[in-house]
């Protein structure tokens, strides 16, 4: 499978909050428990799988629900910044798996009531083998029926509308960090290339400390391509909105998904002469 650049690196995961800290993680948390508990008679999933964990800053509302957290990453970095977050949680603590999603097995080949993967990461995703070996994974993780979401880039909105350029400023641990993000587009992947160039400044914001850079490759999906693959690898589609902003489905930036691991996958059987066999495609 092709593994994307190194990214969310040693440099980059310890500085990662400080860029998102008006992201509301609570916030995120509850549309997704209100989605379950919808649609699952109003119960909380026993048990998630967090996937692209992150520093952990959804794990942690979860955790405190009392939920079972699978935690799983395939950044060594930042799960150790997650491990730092959620050590609190000594009663109920998150089980760590440091590894491609595509290839998760949980612990014990236990199988969740639910799965998550939050912040556009399925977009890391940019190969066919990959996206399509995730889904077809995903299955086995979680338990008949068990429910599957995720928040992606709309296509719709980034293919015309993404910045090429821009700057965000963090003070992180007293030092003033600048990000710059080139953005270009690779439509051969369905994605963005964007280039992160990361300066690192003394508390003054006048010596440079250090400088590093990471690009990331990530793919945008539109609401029918996700809802399509999702029903192609066995889940049916609950729900399919625009997540965190009020726009419509065509016109959002993020948008999310929310689906049920059907009970058997449907099989695709092409009618051949003289078969009673049916075709299901076009
Ligand atoms: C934008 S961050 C989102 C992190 C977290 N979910 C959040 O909401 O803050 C994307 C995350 O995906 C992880 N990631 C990228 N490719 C992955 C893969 N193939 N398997 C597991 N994690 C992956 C990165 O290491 C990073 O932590």
């Amino acid at each position: 499978m092709e593994q994307i650049t190194q990214v969310f690196s040693p440099h980059y995961a310890p500085l990662y909050d400080g860029f998102y800290q008006d992201k509301d993680y609570a916030a995120e948390i509850a549309i997704l428990l209100a989605l379950y508990g919808r649609f699952a008679e109003g119960a909380l999933p026993n048990s998630l799988i967090d996937l692209a964990v992150g520093t952990g800053k959804h794990a942690e509302h979860l955790l405190a629900a009392g939920i079972r957290v699978y935690a799983n990453d395939i950044s060594a970095e930042m799960i150790s910044v997650a491990k730092e977050r959620l050590g609190r949680f000594q009663s109920n603590p998150p089980i760590f798996s440091c590894g491609p999603m595509e290839t998760l097995r949980l612990a014990g080949n236990a199988k969740a009531d639910c799965a998550a993967a939050f912040f556009t990461a399925l977009g890391y995703l940019v190969s066919p083998e990959s996206l399509a070996g995730f889904f077809a994974n995903l299955r086995e993780n979680l338990r008949p029926g068990g429910y599957f979401f995720c928040d992606v880039w709309n296509g719709r909105q980034m293919i015309k509308n993404y910045a090429p350029q821009r700057v965000k400023q963090a003070q992180v641990a007293g030092y003033l960090v600048e990000r710059v993000s080139l953005t270009s587009e690779q439509a051969d992947r369905n994605a963005l290339r964007v280039e992160f160039i990361f300066t690192v400044k003394d508390p003054e914001g006048k010596k440079i400390v250090t400088t590093f850079s990471e690009t990331h490759l990530v793919r945008y999906f539109s609401p029918a391509e996700l809802s399509t693959l999702a029903w192609a690898y066995g889940f049916e589609v609950l729900a399919c909105t625009p997540f965190g902003e009020e726009s419509t489905l065509a016109d959002c930036w993020n948008f999310s998904l929310f689906a049920r691991s059907r009970a058997k996958k449907i099989s695709f059987i092409h009618s051949t002469a003289g078969s009673s066999e049916t075709s299901r495609t076009p």
